[in-house]
């Protein structure tokens, strides 16, 4: 089950240190991964400027975020016009080339997922702890059936089992995902330690940018 009140918490209190001003370095450097697709997935989306860049270059952005004050604040700090429906468990929010669920990942019938081809994931993994991943692995591998591509920063701090965020080793990302993607790893960017991992049982920090193709 979600922790939808830790999340729920962060955004009313504005406690979203996850939250970057600017689009990731990475999606930047690697948008030419997503040529030739035409929808992309991104999970655990928040208010993420992620999803005006990856609009920006053709794609449809299909969103997914259980917090509502993040989709509002993404609404009204980047002044679209989105609708709303209701679709099963989900209220949808569209605007221009972006739809964006507002609801539990985990609740998305598999039909959501046909004829989305590409996935940007930033800060998912890291959202989810073991078991979550394992479901997680489960839903990119064997029910988004046309998903080929994933671009995925991922964060790593060793083996630590406490989060968010939690860290996600590379063994763990062979282990859950290797059997049904080629892997390869794009960039490693090490970061100084912080104090709260350390005191967590972190040696270093560093974010690997992954590729995922099928
Ligand atoms: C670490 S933040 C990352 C946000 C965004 N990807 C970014 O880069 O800023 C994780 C987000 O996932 C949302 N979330 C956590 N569990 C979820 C779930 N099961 N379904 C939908 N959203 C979820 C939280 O509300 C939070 O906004």
């Amino acid at each position: 089950m979600p922790n939808y009140n830790f999340w729920n918490e962060r955004w009313l209190n504005n406690q979203i240190g996850f939250h970057q001003s600017a689009v990731h370095e990475s999606l930047v450097e690697f948008i030419d991964c997503f040529k030739g697709h035409k929808k992309v997935l991104v999970p655990l989306c928040g208010k993420s400027l992620d999803m005006l860049f990856l609009r920006e270059h053709g794609l449809h952005v299909y969103g997914v975020e259980f917090s509502e004050v993040a989709i509002i604040d993404f609404i009204e700090e980047n002044n679209l016009k989105m609708s709303q429906r209701r679709v099963g468990e989900f209220t949808v929010y569209s605007g221009e080339n972006i739809d964006i669920y507002q609801g539990d990942f985990f609740l998305l019938p598999s039909s959501f997922f046909s004829e989305i081809t590409a996935c940007y994931d930033r800060a998912s993994m890291v959202a989810f702890n073991r078991d979550e991943r394992i479901k997680y692995a489960h839903v990119l591998c064997e029910l988004a059936l046309d998903l080929k591509t994933l671009l995925a920063p991922i964060f790593n701090c060793g083996e630590v089992e406490t989060g968010p965020p939690y860290s996600v080793v590379e063994q763990e990302i062979r282990d859950l995902y290797g059997n049904f993607f080629e892997l390869t790893k794009l960039k490693t960017k090490s970061f100084p330690l912080r104090d709260a991992l350390k005191e967590r049982g972190a040696m270093f920090e560093e974010e690997i940018t992954w590729f995922f193709s099928r």
